[in-house]
């Protein structure tokens, strides 16, 4: 089989990596694709989707998987699948999950799925009325994509009336803080779980957790994430049930009752208060750096899980998830995530030891290769990998693996996967 993946991140790469050791996958695709992705497939630099279309035709690809969000809330799926093409993600109208957070609460509170009070509204004086209903913290988040900014957390009735006005005013986040969304803070501890889904059955991946900020400690600014590990200590068998039963399955059957059946990728930010769990935000792909941690411990086929998951076929497969930890720890650029960094090289020391080469491997991201040399030219670099009995294990293998990479300004969090470890 043939399978074109869109995207040139960390996720893309670890999704081809996977696909590439998979006995079904003939030939890998990447459009674009990354500096270090030609090595397991190819690249191809189309940017227009009609025409991705037409080359996934012409060139046999039997099945295409769309890694961001980006193309998705751009309708790339609605373009191939009107010629005819098999692609796994939701359609431009499901994508809405992400692409709008008005969509996505209005969604939860028709199908009683469990989520913070809100309002959602365009008018300055409805905003601050709902924010003196409150009690401080408040969270003032912006309808539509932000790149992750686009939430407040105010300590005071003052700045959540500050943060609505700026953008409402457009000021913020142009167009797509014109509409905003106020809602109750939930003080909890945070999951990330993903759902393949094909519009009516789903598989569950192992819930992982993310660590969203630049600095040890979980200090600093935000970033898209700084590194991951599954699964994670934080959920039991009675939490899972309770995600699946109040959240995944209304959704599903919520969507389809608006005519737009969910498939792809759901993956679920949940907060959980008092052992409740409560939906914060839908994403309609795979977390980055998340995926780079769950395709390693997906030991079934994983192009069978996309593929039955895009040809709506996923009730009878079984996929069988390893008994085993995965860490990644991401490695940045100087600058990530302020501004963008000046290309380093990087160099790979050989790996020599035995366990390094059989439990660890590296995911490329933000690199680029000129004449036969690799170069750091993205916020986000690479992530080491690392797979183990134990959650240290794991740890332990991702971190001997970044003391093989070197590159000028090379930075990385030092205590991924501390919450899991710090009771052990
Ligand atoms: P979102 O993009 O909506 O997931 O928000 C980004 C981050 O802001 C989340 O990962 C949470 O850490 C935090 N957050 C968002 N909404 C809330 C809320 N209602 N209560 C507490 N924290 C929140
Ligand atoms: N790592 C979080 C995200 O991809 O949104």
């Amino acid at each position: 089989m043939n399978v074109l993946i869109i995207g040139s991140g960390g996720r893309e790469y670890s999704i081809g990596l996977a696909l590439s050791k998979d006995s079904k996958v003939s030939k890998l695709f990447f459009a674009p694709g990354n500096g270090m992705s030609d090595t397991l497939g190819e690249n191809v630099s189309i940017k227009d989707y009609h025409e991705l279309a037409d080359f996934a035709a012409a060139n046999s690809i039997d099945l295409t998987i769309v890694g961001p969000e980006a193309p998705l809330v751009d309708g790339v799926v609605d373009i191939f699948k009107a010629k005819g093409l098999t692609i796994f993600g939701p359609s431009a109208d499901a994508a809405r999950l992400e692409g709008s957070k008005i969509f996505m609460k209005n969604f939860l509170k028709k199908y009683d799925v469990p989520t913070a009070a809100y309002i959602e509204t365009d008018d300055l004086e409805k905003a601050s009325a709902f924010i003196d209903t409150l009690s401080a913290p408040m969270v003032v988040k912006a309808d539509g994509l932000c790149a992750g900014k686009g939430v407040i957390i105010a300590q005071s009735g003052d700045e959540a009336k500050a943060a609505a006005k700026d953008m409402l005013s457009g000021e913020s986040f142009g167009d797509a803080g014109k509409a905003i969304i106020v809602e109750e803070y939930l003080d909890g501890y945070e999951l990330s779980l993903f759902a393949v889904c094909d519009g009516e059955s789903y598989k569950v991946l192992p819930a992982a957790q993310d660590h969203k900020r630049l600095l040890d400690g979980d200090e600093g600014p935000n970033t898209g994430g700084m590194g991951a590990y599954a699964p994670t200590p934080l959920i039991d068998d009675t939490l899972y049930e309770k995600i699946e039963e109040r959240i995944i399955k209304p959704t599903l059957k919520g969507m389809q009752a608006e005519g737009m059946p969910y498939e792809g990728v759901l993956f679920i930010g949940i907060m959980v208060v008092d052992g409740e769990p409560k939906v914060l935000e839908y994403n309609v792909r795979f977390g980055d750096p998340e995926c780079e941690i769950l395709m390693p411990l997906i030991e079934s086929s994983v192009f069978d899980l996309f593929y039955k998951a895009a040809t709506k076929d996923l009730e009878h497969l079984d996929i069988r998830i390893a008994d085993k930890y995965a860490v990644g720890v991401v490695m940045a650029s100087k600058d990530y995530p302020y501004k963008s960094s000046m290309p380093a090289e990087i160099i790979v020391d050989d790996v020599v030891l035995e366990e390094l080469k059989e439990r660890a491997h590296i995911s490329y991201a933000g690199v680029t290769r000129e004449d036969g040399k690799l170069f750091a030219t993205g916020g986000r670099v690479l992530v080491c990998v690392g797979i183990g009995d134990s959650i240290r294990e794991a740890r332990d293998l991702a971190y001997l693996m970044t003391g093989q990479v070197h590159f000028a300004g090379k930075k990385f969090r030092k205590d991924i996967a501390y919450q899991a470890l710090k009771d052990a």
